[in-house]
């Protein structure tokens, strides 16, 4: 269904995420026909651009990342002819003026910021909309994450960025939570009676969490260096996950409802400092190697990265973590993420406990525990992996095989990038899958007693091959509690 009109104004409009992810995802919804008459998006940077410059730029992005078959011309037409381009500087008074000419008589209608800078701008923008007048009643801020680079600077940028906008008007983004099958997860724990009764300790032996990716720190070396897999990923898209599959029922789908017990299971992560540190974590950084047969250089060659000084910063980080509540005692998550992989994989694997007692003779074959294992990209898929009897006049066998859930093959439809739907959440008012301030604060307090920990103990990274599932280190981790990282089905299935 259409959304309300709208003008979109995305700052930092010249970056990689506006060019890569947020232009083609208001594209498609536009042709997707969900976009009305005479809603807008407009980019504001810094840049000296013209608004058929700007045009232009955006057409070549949209040409290179949408594909063959999205992108046409009538739909560009219409879409090319709501874009318009804004300089304006978030730390002087620069192109504001010019920004409040456009947006002139247009107050009655929804108005989103979203703020693709460096997090140290959020405040400084959000001040500076305050002082032209262009913050309206239908107002809403999206973050971008980072939100700061530990607690500190995450309240900091919460309380600025909060006195400009009320809570309900700002929307901190995680793009995970768009994501079909993340989403899937609710359908599947609460749209069926037949897990949640075994989603507890009694029944599951650990869980593990991954995000793999082939690509490095692809030109954004600047960032990275300075933030890290800890930062990057495990902070936002993997705690979101680990809250996500370890939450209690929420009594429903309303955004507090949902955030409520995302946030119960955040308070309970058990604390990772100095003590259990070691034990806990690994932290790795790719070496040159080869990704899908290609030669890759090691993250220290990577441009920017280290500022040709030796960085200690992880492309790769493995955690054992423990979420201490009634439900999940004694049942470790295991959680991984790292550039430079040898795919580009993100499962959630809930190992289930062994049977009680074998009735099989020693030939039937080993009982492998079952496994339920959740695709959330590539090829979505939800697999259950069953013992089942070989099939044969030869006596009992056991052998192990799979209930598939393929979404392409059962759901013919087409997949939306995450950005599609939450771009659209945000007009629409509505900010379930959005992190609430108390959330990002208590991803950061733990995430960061992590780093402290590193720190105190003058960690280094340990280095792993490009193209290897990390450091030996990582598979030490979970081997110790005589378990293994779940590689196999990663790769081939
Ligand atoms: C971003 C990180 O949030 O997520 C990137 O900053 C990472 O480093 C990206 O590559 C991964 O997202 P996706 O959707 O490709 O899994």
């Amino acid at each position: 269904a259409p959304v309300d009109t709208f003008d979109y104004l995305v700052f930092g409009g010249t970056g990689d995420l506006a060019l890569r992810k947020l232009l083609p995802a208001l594209y498609l919804r536009d042709k997707a026909g969900q976009i009305t008459g005479d809603s807008r998006v407009m980019a504001v940077s810094r840049s000296q651009l013209s608004p058929a410059e700007y045009k232009a730029k955006a057409e070549e992005a949209l040409r290179q990342h949408l594909h063959a078959d999205e992108f046409d011309e009538e739909t560009w037409g219409r879409f090319g002819a709501r874009l318009d381009y804004v300089a304006a500087d978030a730390t002087t008074t620069h192109g504001w003026g010019e920004l409040q000419e456009h947006l002139k008589g247009r107050d009655e209608i929804v108005r989103v910021f979203y703020l693709a800078t460096s997090p140290e701008l959020f405040g400084p923008i959000s001040e500076r909309l305050r002082a032209f007048g262009l913050v309206t009643e239908k107002s809403r801020v999206v973050l971008e994450k980072p939100i700061g680079r530990d607690l500190a600077s995450a309240k900091r940028i919460n309380d600025e960025v909060g006195s400009v906008f009320a809570e309900e008007q700002i929307y901190r983004i995680d793009h995970y939570l768009g994501k079909e099958t993340v989403q899937n997860l609710l359908a599947l724990r609460f749209a069926n009676s037949l897990f949640e009764p075994v989603w507890d300790a009694g029944h599951v032996d650990h869980v593990q969490i991954t995000v793999a990716e082939t690509v490095g720190v692809e030109g954004r070396g600047g960032y990275y260096d300075n933030s890290g897999a800890l930062r990057d990923m495990v902070q936002n898209h993997l705690m979101q996950l680990l809250c996500l599959v370890g939450m209690e029922p929420p009594v429903s789908l309303d955004q507090e409802a949902v955030r409520d017990e995302k946030i119960k299971v955040l308070r309970s992560l058990k604390p990772i400092g100095v003590e259990n540190i070691a034990a806990s974590t690994v932290r790795g950084q790719y070496r040159a190697g080869a990704v899908n047969g290609a030669a890759v250089g090691a993250y220290a060659e990577e441009a920017g990265a280290g500022n040709g000084k030796p960085s200690n910063t992880e492309t790769f980080v493995a955690l054992k973590v423990e979420i201490e509540n009634w439900r999940w005692s004694g049942v470790p998550f295991y959680l991984r993420t790292g550039k430079r992989m040898p795919a580009k994989v993100s499962e959630i694997v809930i190992q289930f406990r062994q049977v009680p007692h074998s009735i099989f003779p020693r030939g039937a074959g080993e009982i492998t525990p079952n496994l339920l294992i959740v695709r959330l990209q590539p090829d979505e898929s939800i697999r259950l992996n069953l013992m089942a009897k070989d099939p044969g006049p030869g006596g009992m066998r056991l052998r192990e095989a799979s209930l598939n859930l393929s979404f392409a093959e059962t759901f013919k439809s087409r997949f939306p990038d995450a950005y599609e739907r939450l771009l659209m959440d945000v007009v629409r008012g509505n900010p379930t899958l959005f992190m609430r301030r108390d959330e990002v604060e208590a991803a950061w307090r733990w995430t960061e007693s992590i780093l402290d920990a590193w720190e105190a103990r003058g960690d280094s990274v340990k280095p792993y091959i490009a193209g290897t599932w990390g450091p030996s280190q990582s598979v030490a981790l979970i081997e110790r509690d005589g378990r293994t990282w779940h590689d196999d089905a990663m790769t081939t299935g």
